[in-house]
């Protein structure tokens, strides 16, 4: 994404009318939590500033953010947290494209990491950044057990077991065969669902939401991560690499598990909206307060990129 431009102004896309100020927020915060260019070695600080400043949309953050706020309005904690979940979905963004694992070289409109600064910066820009969400969590501003508590929910969601790292495994194991309905979902839910959740369930915890609203929410994020992921295999088939800033049609080049081509793009249409409606009827209880949660839920589903 051009420098100066907003996610809105290159796409074209909706956004909630509460975004653009969201994104701005948290621009400003992820800045200073990132060490400067020069910081010695600076090599390793360059390439963890380009794909950090690359212009992601900052979804996860912005979710973070809004679920918070259902319950404190001021939260600064959870800001910060949302800084850590774009961290590590930024490692996760710089990994998944080296040649080991899909192999691209476009991603948010640019080359990708390892394009740009080579493999093996990319790698260690990758770890680095896994390393800094959790020394970012530490410091954040909540009583210490909500933030334990944060910790061990990002832990979990980026992690093997039905967390980021296990569902990209098992997203590697099934490229090229037939596989059965759960395993899609498996894949779906773990390697995209569970980070989107974590976002959702942090912000929860650092706004002092009570042990039953963090469940509750953790649905609402669950089911609208897991659409999110459905969106993005139909992105992959109906938009351009203009477009998505990455490069289109890779996964049917190479023959991965999605929702097209496991049921087509009309029933894929339809099963995303049926899960962000499923995601919505869990903010019943918050009414107004949770009308932010509900566009960002709408929005995930109508996006276009
Ligand atoms: C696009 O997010 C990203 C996804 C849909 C997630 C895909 C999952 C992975 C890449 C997991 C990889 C895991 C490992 C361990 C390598 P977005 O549309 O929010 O992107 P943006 O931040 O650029 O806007
Ligand atoms: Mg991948």
């Amino acid at each position: 994404m051009p420098k100066g431009n907003t996610p809105e102004q290159v796409t074209g896309m909706k956004f909630p009318s509460f975004f653009e100020e969201d994104r701005q927020e948290v621009e400003a915060a992820l800045e200073p939590l990132l060490p400067r260019e020069d910081t010695p070695p600076a090599s390793i600080h360059r390439a963890i500033r380009y794909s950090v400043f690359a212009g992601g949309k900052r979804i996860r953050p912005i979710l973070c953010l809004e679920a918070a706020r259902i319950f404190d309005p001021k939260s600064q904690a959870a800001l910060r947290a949302g800084c850590a979940l774009e961290f590590i979905h930024t490692y996760s963004l710089i990994h998944d494209d080296l040649p080991a694992l899909d192999n691209d070289d476009l991603r948010r409109g640019k080359p990708t990491c390892h394009k740009k600064f080579g493999e093996a910066t990319a790698i260690l820009a990758g770890d680095a950044l896994l390393t800094l969400a959790f020394a970012t969590l530490a410091e954040a501003q909540v009583e210490p057990a909500r933030r334990v508590a944060v910790i061990r929910e990002v832990a979990a969601a980026a992690g093997t077991v039905d967390g980021m790292v296990g569902g990209q495994v098992a997203d590697l194991e099934a490229q090229g065969k037939d596989i059965a309905p759960e395993m899609l979902e498996y894949i779906h839910r773990s390697k995209t669902a569970a980070l989107i959740r974590a976002s959702v369930v942090a912000g929860a915890l650092c706004g002092g939401a009570a042990e039953a609203d963090v469940a509750q929410l953790g649905r609402f994020g669950g089911n609208i991560g897991w659409a999110f992921q459905v969106v993005d295999d139909i992105l992959d088939v109906e938009e351009s690499s203009a477009a998505l800033g990455k490069t289109a049609g890779k996964d049917q080049a190479q023959r991965k598990a999605t929702y097209p081509a496991l049921y087509g793009l009309e029933k894929s249409h339809q099963m995303a909206t049926e899960l962000a409606t499923r995601a919505i009827k869990e903010l019943e209880p918050y009414g107004e307060r949770a009308q932010r949660l509900r566009e960002l839920a709408e929005f995930l589903v109508l996006r276009r990129a």
